[in-house]
Order: C-alpha cells, then sequence, then structure tokens
C-alpha cells in the first residue's frame, strides 16, 4: 500500500518506518526542510531505541522516502496526519493550529480515493471538523477522514509499533475500514483491532491517558502513605497489581509524570470536559497533585542538605530511553533547586543538549556521572536510567563531599549503596514510637 505521513516528529518517523518495515512504500513529510534534508541524507532526527536501524533498511531498500512537498500525498492510498498537538496557551486544549495546516495543505491534492487519518492527540468532533475543512477547500475530494490515535510510548515507539495493545479505528466508513484493515492485516489474531465512531477513538485516546496519568498519581500517593506507616510500595504494588483487574504496570512510583503526552492530553480533557458542563474532578485533582508532587520532592532534596549546597542530579529527561525533557519532572526539580537557592550539577546520557535548552546556564552540565557528583553534597537520581544503577558508587563517594544519596526511581538496591545515608521513595520504619502511635488502630 502506499502511505503518507505528514509529521516526522516522535509519532510520524516511528510510524512511517515501522509501515515500510510491514511492506508498504511511504513517504513521510515535513515543512520543516532541515529535517528533511538531515532524513535524506541518512541522518536520524530523534532518538527512539531501535529506529534507526529499520529507518537505514527501509531507506537503502527504497520503501522509505522524505519529502517537503506535499504534493507528495497525490499517490497515497492512506494519509497519516501526526503533526504536533501542542498545549494552547491561552485555551488550555489542544493547538490544532498544525493540524488544521496540515488538512488545508492536502486538500487540493486529494485527486483519487483517500483514506486521511488523523494520528494527532485531537478534541473530540476535530475528525469532523478537519472532514467539514477539506470538503470546503476541495469539494470534489473523495475521502474518509478517520480517528487512528496512536498509544506508542516514547522510548518504545518502535516495540510498540509492531506490538500494540490493541488498534482503533474511529470511522463509520465501510470502505474506509476495509482498507485499515488491509493496512493492519499483519497484525490480524495477535491484536485487537477496534472499529468505534469517531468520536468515541478521539475520546479513547484522552481517557487511556487520563487513566495511566491518575494511576501513576495513586501509586506515589500511595507510596507517601508507606513511607508513614512502615509498608513497602514495592511490595505494595506487586500486591495490588496482581489482581488482574488492576494489573501490575504503571505502579511505580516516582517524581511525577511528564512527557510530551500525559500533562498535555490531562488539561485538554479537563478543559474539553468543562465546556461540555462535566467535571472530571479525578482529572483535574490527578493534575493539580502532579504539579505539586514535583515541587515536594525538590523540597525533599533540598531538606537533606544545608544551605548553600551542591546536588548531583542523575537525570533530565521525563523517563529513560528517550531524549525528551518536556514536561520533565527533573527539569521542573531543577527549578525549584535553583529557587532554593542550591548549585546543581547535572547529567543526562541523552537530554543534555534538550535540557539546555531549557535550564539555561544555571546549571553546570557534567561529562559523565562521576564529575556530577564532584563535590556534591547529595546525589539524586531523577530519571531511571539503567546505567545509573551500574555506577561505581565507591567512586561517586570519593566524588562527593558527602556520602548522600536520594533516588527518586527506587533504581538502586540498598546493598550497592552501603555506606551511603540512602534514601529511596515509599519505604516507611516506624523508627519513632511517635509514628507507631499515629498509625496504631483506633479502638
Ligand atoms: C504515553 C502513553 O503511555 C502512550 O500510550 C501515549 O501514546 C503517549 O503518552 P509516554 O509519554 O512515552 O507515553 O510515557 P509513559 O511511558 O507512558 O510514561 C509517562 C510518564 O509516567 C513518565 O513521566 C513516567 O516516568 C511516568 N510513570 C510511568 C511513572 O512515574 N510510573 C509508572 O509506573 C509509569
Amino acid at each position: 500500500m502506499n502511505i503518507a505521513v505528514i509529521g516526522t516528529g516522535y509519532v510520524g518517523l516511528p510510524t512511517g518506518v515501522g509501515f515500510a518495515e510491514l511492506g508498504n512504500n511511504v513517504i513521510c513529510i515535513d515543512k520543516l526542510s532541515a529535517k528533511i534534508d538531515m532524513l535524506n541524507s541518512g541522518k536520524i532526527t530523534i532518538f527512539e531505541e531501535g529506529l534507526e536501524d529499520l529507518y537505514h533498511k527501509n531507506r537503502s531498500e527504497g520503501v522509505l522516502k522524505f519529502s517537503s512537498d506535499i504534493g507528495d500525498i497525490e499517490w497515497a492510498d492512506v494519509v497519516i496526519i501526526a503533526v504536533g498537538t501542542p498545549t494552547h496557551p491561552v485555551t488550555k486544549e489542544a493547538d490544532l493550529k498544525y493540524l488544521y495546516q496540515a488538512a488545508e495543505d492536502i486538500a487540493p491534492h486529494l485527486k483519487k480515493y483517500t483514506v486521511v487519518a488523523i494520528k494527532s492527540t485531537v478534541p473530540v468532533s476535530t475528525g469532523e471538523s478537519v472532514e467539514k475543512l477539506i470538503a470546503k477547500m476541495n469539494p470534489s475530494a473523495d475521502f474518509d477522514l478517520v480517528s487512528l490515535p496512536e498509544f506508542l510510548r516514547e522510548g518504545f515507539a518502535v516495540y510498540d509499533f509492531f506490538n500494540p495493545d490493541r488498534i482503533v479505528i474511529g470511522t463509520d466508513s465501510e470502505r474506509a475500514v476495509l482498507i485499515l484493515k488491509r493496512l493492519y492485516e499483519p497484525f490480524e489474531g495477535k491484536t485487537k483491532i477496534l472499529v468505534t465512531a469517531r468520536n468515541s477513538a478521539e475520546v479513547i485516546k484522552y481517557a487511556s491517558n487520563a487513566f495511566l496519568a491518575m494511576k501513576v498519581l495513586y501509586i506515589n500517593e500511595i507510596s507517601n502513605f508507606c513511607e508513614k506507616c512502615g509498608a513497602r510500595i514495592e511490595e505494595v504494588a506487586l500486591g495490588i497489581g496482581l489482581d488482574s483487574r488492576i494489573g501490575p504496570k504503571f505502579l511505580k512510583p516516582g517524581p511525577g509524570y511528564g512527557g510530551s503526552c500525559f500533562p498535555k492530553d490531562t488539561l485538554a480533557l479537563a478543559n474539553m470536559a468543562k465546556r461540555c458542563n462535566v467535571n472530571l474532578h479525578l482529572t483535574d485533582t490527578a493534575i493539580e497533585k502532579n504539579e505539586q508532587r514535583k515541587i515536594d520532592m525538590a523540597h525533599r532534596i533540598a531538606e537533606l542538605v544545608p544551605d548553600g549546597a551542591t546536588v548531583a542530579v542523575l537525570g533530565l529527561t521525563y523517563k529513560s530511553g528517550t531524549d525528551d525533557v518536556r514536561e520533565s519532572p527533573a527539569v521542573d526539580i531543577c527549578r525549584e533547586l535553583l529557587r532554593l537557592g542550591v548549585a546543581l550539577r547535572a547529567y543526562d546520557p541523552k537530554g543534555m543538549n534538550n535540557a539546555r535548552e531549557q535550564l539555561k546556564d544555571a546549571v553546570y552540565y557534567a561529562k559523565n556521572p562521576y564529575d556530577a557528583a564532584g563535590g556534591a553534597d547529595i546525589l539524586a537520581i531523577l530519571t531511571e536510567w539503567s546505567e545509573f544503577a551500574k555506577l561505581n558508587f565507591r567512586r561517586v563517594k570519593a566524588a562527593m563531599r558527602q556520602a548522600k544519596i536520594i533516588d527518586l526511581r527506587n533504581l538502586l538496591a540498598r546493598d550497592q549503596v552501603e555506606g551511603f545515608e540512602y534514601h529511596r521513595l515509599g519505604e516507611g520504619c516506624l523508627e519513632s514510637e511517635k509514628m507507631r502511635e499515629q498509625i496504631a488502630p483506633i479502638n
């Protein structure tokens, strides 16, 4: 099948490469000609595990092409729109300017029946307005406008593309369903392919992300409780997760959720619902409490060191496996620590350049974790990069002013950090009589 993907970001590029690998002819289109030039010269524009090899392979086989000419969609059977929908500065909903621009750009080039699928996360009923816009701009266009939400995690986009939990196709058009089922034929029998109304597909995306965000917030709150009541969060999470109605995933405590999706999508969902006179209290609470958690984590770190101390920060991206620092709890924690007058020495294996754009010169950007630890009063692990668990902690200790670690991802095992004062999330020891009294049942 001939596929055009518009937008070569974290969704568009893995999607384009994935469909090429499945045996389709793919052209990825982006307005930013600098990006296209790079992709055409054999240089990949984003870091995503496993993507680069597949990009080179399919490019050399001639089934994956790149262009900044929107006219190239004419040849496609399916046009997938995967442009960004960032938070609108005023409405706090998704800003659809790139999406509408893409729709306007493709409209005159729809010369044969085409499935136009929106992969970008968009407010409910956006499909309908994009359909109207295209029809108005090109009344003779023969097309169906489908919602095809993506569920790719950053860092696992390639894995998730080939191993999706489900594929959601939002349309009432049988013709479009037939074509998209052919496109997704390799997944038949392995993955549930769910055909829904277009508006349902749009809601599924937001409702999934909001639910997962709440799950993270929930385990963070239970983690706080464990610290006060002598329980261990890992054991509690395991015990909860073994209930098949709850499931074991998304039960890791951390410094709060971040990234380009959860913060944006929860905000957009809450605001969309308000416009429909519906209050999504749980979502509203998740948004507020997640912001608070990042501040609380910064204060937790600062309270462990004297005024004017130096903190070594390990991890700046919002999670491991990506170079993305958008809405990264680590970056927000750094900002709050700086506000509290702490000096920062930071290191991240992939996110240094992106973090530098956000934190500018306020931070010392270390060459490696040992350099970050140099003269520090505490080492704060903010992102769960596995290489941080493999450090030589004797060397780390020798570099530091004080042997103290706070591990906000519960990445390390206690026996690795013997000789350090080690703090992690969700473990209480009821050391004081006062705590025992507080938790004792009331008869
Ligand atoms: C998310 C969705 O999972 C994906 O389906 C969607 O399409 C895009 O948004 P992503 O942003 O890549 O993916 O990150 P994800 O792995 O879901 O993690 C989101 C945030 O939650 C991260 O900040 C992560 O650190 C945090 N998290 C996740 C936890 O703190 N604990 C967990 O147990 C899981």
